[in-house]
């Protein structure tokens, strides 16, 4: 056979001779189907989630399972049914779970949002009543950079069994709730009074002024105290409120009005598929066949694909081809082929036998199938630990419990244990349970069968005792013996779906004089191959289990044998080796707590083994807004039902156009070096391609960025290592690929620099600098108690966006015209540069952006490098051309958040009193200026945080290394000066011997205060928050808890701290604080609003419509906002700063003031006549029914020599509580508890603005503790995907997680749109409270392993950090001294 058959959304589908290579991914999107997104292209993120369903003959059911359709090869879906994003239901017609979750707020760019919906709706397809800790994981495979998890979370938890209980469905097991009411409970509760009705759509407008809005809410009905929303509330943990809380009402309001869920009405599973499963189609149907495929492209990589259905039929084609390549999950094969390039050109699909999915069980034990998928393997073992009881099944209870964190749904989904065995991974998480449960491997060839003891098997890094012909049938994993305990452990840098740095399978047996007769500690990430640790074992046997003295001697073997090198691939010598022993500390307890031995250490077992996780909850707190028709309610993002349906396009969606050409990256291979040549002709010579193109091929300017310092194209240095140093173009991206790899580049290698210590130590840097200096320093510190010097250190951040950078360009044939779709924040510099670099005027070229999947700052400048790679292509050729970075090219070439150092001196009283700070502090700009010195503003003029500092001395500069350019960030080093002196001030309690939390508070700028830049601070309400939420959130109370658990528990040590922010709005670049808008009024009544913002997920086409709406009066829906465009918003900011919407919002606002005016008379005159009717009259009076609107904002500008001007508009606030608790032993943890209350103004949309806030936090959380950003010394970038960088998952969120928005607060001084403030960037430091908290929480471990003093710790505090910096005698046994370290080189830095 040579087609595969299979169903799509409920249509049958017949590919005849599939393409070899391509992915179920790919395949979809070529078919139009582009819902489904490519995140990643490695397994990591879930983007690319849909839900294959397939009959399983040996279960005699139907399975559905999530599965990364981007490692998926399409060849294997024969047979089986796949349902995507697009199968569900539309924007007009959702299906529920695309309803709940778009109206609760859970998407925002919308991106990673078809992922969650189909992960979601194979959960429910499963368990149409799931339970909220289901819910939890089944988004273990997902990941969203936007909304910091907690509004999906929310929509999917309306599907809960718990909703049932609550009475928000109903309970006959299919039907959820229709019907649920808000407010108070109360019959006529006020909350649930309609406000009054403020939407005019004819009639005498009355438009609001935008700046003198009312300023007091008047909270409740009018009732007084009798209306119910100004009665106290209670508030489990809280203390009492009066406010009312809307968002509460809200979800309540929208909730109430989701469609049933009847899960009867789901696509059904063709009943054809059954049959054909079963092999029992009629003869005139077609029927499941082994398939033998050879590739009909010459260029294919895979040649053949050989689909067996036997075992016999497999060891044959095995023999026939003895290099052919099995594939079973295709987790381990497809990343390698995606990643490491790798090509297989026979290969066998293994999981379609089902000899290889037996499951037997005898009385030693149970022999598992090879190819069974994790997902069945979990389902298997749970079920025997149930019918045999925990004492037999330890082993398997290990294996169950390494595959709680092995991967996420949609690998575990379809990968096999064969596949992870016989991968040979150090880092393998089932390996060490194998081999210290004493499993074997049966092997089976032409020649017969043999067994294995896995033990055995593991002879080298991925090498193998498996010999040619054979493949692995099963694994025998033997039951437990009495006195036997057996334990698995791992630590990965993130909880959930992250590979092992440490694993571990570790078993004793003891007689029954507590003797140990056996054992056996198997680790893996500790040498090339999973090992035993011989030493430790004998060490352990003969000796008395609970014997202090064997503990000790167990320990210094393990420590001893498995000690790692300085240098050791991975990294991290230090903290794996203390693991080792950490872990087998943690056995030694809850091993002799099941032996029922006494000891002190099983007493606190309770510490030590892996507790439960919570299911997180959530609250939202704000008032209602009572002044206004629909400014500041809390409005869902407009297009979220097109999100949540897959319908919204992003540019890669956008259908090809006929003689399209993609672009592949040539990338350096040097950090630092000149180009002797490039040789192209191999790649040329490629079928496909159509040209090579180099710096010499730009016919305008060659150099872009403000500066000018940085080229398209090098045109004979390269300076950072992966550069685009030449583009191929060609018919396909793998073509364009593939060829760029063959491109020939010679270099002269010059000396590099990469990091900014060796930075500063070299004086390599640019020649700005930036100083804020006020009154005398030297003066302060002399007549300060204490005078501490230091040093702070945070690093680098990736954006992660979950769309990669991409643009098409579009040639128009004459005078030179262009149109670019870019992914892009910055649509004017996208259309200059596009315009400088083809050498026409800016006329001629128009940038349009519809929408991003995500941009944090990353798309402001960088993507415009992109833009001009696809319209220099489309100017050579006449062709158009599109470029979608890879995960790994983009995360090589798009610039992340600066790292930054400070040196400090601080005079402070022996209160903890700031007298005078003197600060130098350095960023890592990389080898260009890009947007450096705007960062680096930001970060000085933020070093001040919220606290008075009478005398100041700050310096900043920005290094030079041969690293991509570091770019803006969400924050835009702000939260890098703000985190800068925070660790400071920590230095400074530590010193004092005082609280943290009472420095910050003592230390708060008043009303009145001036800052080093010399703004008065008049709208200041952070010590108002502050006192609020320190009560609000009970912090004293909960500070004596947490120091009452510290001094319980000895392990577990918890965190508590409390930050303030605050946020100056502007940009530092005066001419880019205006805005401007272009809106239309249709004679048919419609609107058409065109502005300089773009739209990346953060809401601002929705606020702006509200604006519109406010304004002209008209409902919301009237208001359409289709793009941004530079054709008609011209000379645009950058969507940046957190200052579009006030920009934007004012332009608009302008503009359809105007409108309004002239649409008076009309509107008086035809009063009660509907608003189309009106337009068409104003139109045949010809009245102009469009108008611009324009915005600058006033009094702008600061002069950094003279310390004068403006610098900031106004500051957004904010105070979070973080609680944290952290395993000592590991240095993993969990973010127990944050409260958070921000001022936002007058809010125009509270519901985004809540979700900004959140997801704000969620990116600082990640800043600060999981994301790592790490380069090769060579100046490779190491963290080059979500494979080795950590963002936040939906299970790091805090567990519980409380924001507020502050209401009432006088906005009399603000000058703003609606009185409103911007929101994106501000909240984002507050995540940096759960780093202050896991500092406290170190801090109380060394206070008890007697190690007080100052800490200093830096940023981010990944499990590493936080686990060496407990200094307790495992850490310390573990550290490897300096003299050791010599001369050797780490084998990944943090720049
Ligand atoms: C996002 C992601 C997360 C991951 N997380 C983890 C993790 O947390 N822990 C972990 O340990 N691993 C992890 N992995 C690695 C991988 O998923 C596992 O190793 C998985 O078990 C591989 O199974 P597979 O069926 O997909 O293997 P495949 O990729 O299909 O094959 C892997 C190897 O096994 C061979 N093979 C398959 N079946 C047989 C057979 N019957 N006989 C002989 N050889 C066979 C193949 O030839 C190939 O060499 C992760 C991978 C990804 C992509
Ligand atoms: S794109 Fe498939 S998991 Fe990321
Ligand atoms: S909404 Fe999840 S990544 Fe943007």
């Amino acid at each position: 056979m040579s087609s595969i058959l299979f169903y799509l959304n409920g249509q049958r589908v017949v590919v005849d001779r599939p393409d070899l290579d391509m992915t179920l991914l790919q395949y979809l999107r070529s078919t139009g189907l582009t819902g489904t997104k490519l995140g990643c292209g490695e397994g990591g993120c879930g983007a690319c989630t849909v839900m294959v369903s397939r009959y399983d003959t040996d279960e005699s059911r139907i399975i559905h399972s999530s599965v990364n359709a981007c490692l998926c090869p399409l060849v294997t879906i024969d047979g089986k049914h796949v349902i995507t994003v697009e199968g569900l239901g539309t924007s007009a017609n959702p299906h529920p779970v695309q309803e709940r979750i778009a109206l609760l707020h859970g998407s925002q760019c919308g991106f990673c949002t078809p992922g969650f919906v189909m992960s979601l709706y194979t959960l429910l397809r499963n368990k149409p009543n799931p339970t909220e800790h289901e819910i939890e994981e089944c988004f273990d495979g997902n990941l969203c950079r936007c909304t910091g998890y907690r509004p999906i979370l929310d929509a999917a938890k309306t599907f809960a069994d718990m909703a049932w209980k609550q009475g928000t469905v109903a309970a006959d097991g299919t039907a959820h709730v229709v019907e649920k009411k808000g407010g108070c409970g109360i019959d006529g509760c006020c909350r649930l009074q309609k406000s009054p009705e403020a939407v005019v759509t004819n009639g005498s407008p009355i438009v609001h002024d935008p700046i003198k809005a009312p300023t007091s809410i008047t909270s409740g009905c009018g009732k007084g105290s009798e209306c119910c929303k100004v009665q106290k509330r209670h508030d489990s943990g809280h203390a009492e409120s009066t406010a009312v809380n809307q968002a509460e009402a809200d979800k309540a309001a929208v909730i109430a009005k989701f469609q049933r869920y009847d899960p009867t009405q789901e696509l059904i599973f063709p009943p054809f598929l059954i049959r054909y499963a079963k092999r029992t189609t009629s003869d005139s149907e077609p029927q499941l066949l082994p398939l033998d495929i050879a590739s009909t492209d010459a260029q294919s990589w895979c040649k053949r694909y050989i689909r067996p259905l036997t075992l016999s039929a497999l060891l044959t084609a095995l023999e026939q081809y003895p290099d052919a390549k099995l594939v079973a999950g295709n987790s381990e094969v497809g990343v390698e082929i995606k990643l490491k390039r790798s090509k297989f050109a026979t290969q066998i699909y293994v999981n379609d036998i089902p000899e290889l999915r037996l499951i037997s069980e005898t009385p030693e034990g149970v022999a598992f199938g090879a190819n069974i998928t994790l997902a069945k393997f979990e389902q298997a073992l749970d079920a025997f630990t149930a019918k045999h009881g925990e004492r037999r099944t330890q082993s398997l209870a290990a294996l169950r419990e390494n595959l709680r964190y092995f991967a996420g749904n949609q690998i575990r989904n379809v990968a096999t244990i064969a596949g992870n065995i016989v991968t040979a991974s150090p880092i393998s998480d089932l390996n060490p349970v194998f081999l210290a449960a004493g499993a074997t491997l049966t092997l089976a060839s032409t020649q017969g069968e043999r067994q294995v003891p896995i033990t055995e098997f593991f002879l080298g890094y991925r090498r193998t005792a498996m010999r040619a012909g054979e493949v692995l049938v099963s694994v025998s994993v033997p039951f437990n013996k009495e006195g036997e305990v057996i334990r698995a452990f791992k630590q990965a840098k993130r909880k959930d779906d992250d590979i092992a740095i440490v694993t571990c399978g570790l078993r004793i047996r003891v007689d029954e004089n507590q003797r140990v007769v056996d054992a056996a500690f198997a680790y893996g990430g500790v040498a090339p191959t999973t090992v035993l640790a011989h030493a430790a074992a004998k060490a352990a046997v003969g000796g008395t289990w609970g014997d202090r003295e064997v503990l000790d001697r167990v320990l210094g073997a393990c420590q001893q044998e498995l000690k790692l090198d300085y240098a050791v691939p991975g990294g991290m010598a230090e903290y794996r080796t203390a693991l080792t022993t950490s872990f087998l500390f943690k056995f030694w307890a809850v091993s002799c707590c099941a032996l029922r031995i006494a000891c002190a250490e099983s007493a606190l077992a309770h510490e030590l083994d892996e507790e439960e996780r919570v299911v997180s909850k959530a609250r939202q707190e704000y008032a209602p807004v009572e002044d206004r028709a629909i400014v500041g309610k809390g409005v869902a993002h407009l297009a979220a039902l097109k999100q949540v349906t897959g319908e919204a396009r992003y540019v890669d969606d956008m259908p090809p156009i006929a003689g399209e050409l993609h672009v592949g990256l040539v990338l350096s291979t040097r950090a630092h070096a000149h180009i002797l040549g490039i040789n192209a002709d191999k790649a040329l010579a490629l079928p496909g391609v159509v040209r090579v193109l180099t710096a010499r091929d730009v016919p305008g300017e060659n150099h872009w960025n403000i500066f000018k310092d940085e080229e398209i194209l090098p045109a004979d240095t390269v300076h950072y290592y992966g550069q685009p140093l030449a583009l191929v173009l060609a018919t396909t991206q793998k073509t364009a690929q593939e060829a760029a790899r063959l491109v020939a580049v010679t270099y002269e290698e010059l000396p590099a620099v990469l990091s900014i210590r060796d930075a500063v130590a070299q004086s390599s840097f640019y020649d700005e600098t930036r100083q804020l200096i006020n009154g005398d320093v030297d003066k302060a510190l002399a007549a300060a108690d204490l005078v501490l010097d230091g040093e702070s250190y945070c690093g680098a951040q990736e954006h992660f966006y979950l769309e990669t950078m991409g643009a098409i360009a579009v040639p128009k044939g004459e005078d030179g015209e262009m149109e670019v779709f870019a992914s892009t924040q910055n649509p004017t510099e996208a259309q200059m540069v596009v315009a400088e670099v083809l050498g026409v005027p800016a006329s001629r070229v128009v940038c349009r952006v519809k929408r991003m999947g995500g941009g944090f700052g990353g798309k402001e400048s960088r993507s415009v490098l992109i833009a001009a790679f696809a319209a220099l292509g489309a100017h050579h050729t006449g062709r158009s051309v599109r470029i979608a970075l890879d995960r790994d090219e983009d995360m090589q070439v798009s610039g992340q958040r600066h790292p930054f150092y400070g040196r400090w001196t601080v005079g402070v009283t022996k209160e903890g009193r700031i007298l005078g700070l003197r600060a130098r502090i350095y960023s890592n700009g990389g080898f260009s200026h890009d947007l450096s010195i705007g960062v680096l503003e930001r970060a000085v003029s933020h070093l001040d945080n919220c606290y008075r500092m009478p005398a100041t001395d700050f310096v900043g500069r920005v290094c030079r290394t041969n690293t991509q350019s570091n770019t803006a960030f969400r924050s835009f080093g702000g939260c890098q000066g703000m985190f800068l002196s925070e660790n400071m001030l920590c230095e400074v309690a530590d010193r004092l011997i005082l609280s943290v939390d009472h420095v910050r508070e003592i230390n708060l700028y008043q009303t009145g205060d001036v800052t080093p830049f010399s703004q008065k601070l008049d709208d200041w309400n952070v010590p108002q928050m502050w006192a609020q939420l320190k009560s609000k959130a009970c912090y004293d109370e909960r500070r004596q808890a947490v120091d009452e658990f510290n001094r319980q528990s000895t392990h577990r040590k918890r965190g508590l701290a409390m930050l303030p922010t605050k946020f100056g709005i502007s940009f530092g670049v005066k001419h880019l604080n205006q805005g401007m808008a272009l809106v239309h009024i249709y004679m048919d009544g419609s609107v058409l609003v065109a502005h300089g913002g773009t739209e990346m997920g953060q809401g601002l086409h929705t606020k702006m419509a509200m604006v519109a709406a406010e304004t002209l009066e008209l409902p919301l829906e009237s208001i359409f906002i289709s793009e941004t465009a530079t054709n008609t918003a011209a000379n645009t900011s950058p969507t940046a700063a957190s200052a579009s919407s006030d920009l934007n919002g004012f332009a608009v606002y302008n503009a359809c003031k105007e409108l309004a005016d002239r649409l008076r008379p009309y509107r008086e005159r035809m009063a009660g006549e509907p608003f189309a009717k009106i337009a068409k009259v104003a139109y045949l009076d010809r009245c102009n029914l469009t108008a611009a609107g324009h915005y600058c904002t006033p009094d702008i500008g600061f002069n950094w020599m003279k310390n004068e001007g403006l610098l900031y508009f106004y500051f957004t606030q904010g105070v979070a509580i973080a609680e944290v608790e952290l395993d000592t032993l590991t240095g993993s943890h969990s973010t127990l508890r944050v409260d958070i209350i921000m001022d936002v103004g007058r809010s125009l949309n509270k519901a985004i603005d809540i979700g900004q806030i959140e997801g704000a936090f969620a990116q600082g959380q990640g800043w600060t503790t999981t994301e790592e950003f790490l380069y090769f010394p060579n100046g490779r970038l190491f963290t080059t995907g979500p494979g080795n960088y950590k963002i936040p998952s939906a299970m790091d969120i805090p567990r519980d997680f409380r924001v507020d928005l502050l209401e009432g607060s006088d906005t009399s001084v603000l000058r703003t749109i609606f009185s409103s403030k911007g929101v994106g960037e501000p909240p984002l430091f507050l995540g940096a409270s759960v780093f202050f908290a896991l500092r406290d929480a170190v801090l109380a471990k060394r206070r008890e392993v007697g190690v007080p003093g100052r800490l200093v710790m830096e940023s981010p505090a990944t499990p590493e950090i936080l686990r060496m910096a407990c200094e307790d005698q495992l850490a310390q046994m573990a550290r490897i001294p300096g003299v050791l370290k010599e001369g050797k080189t780490p084998f990944v830095v943090r720049i």
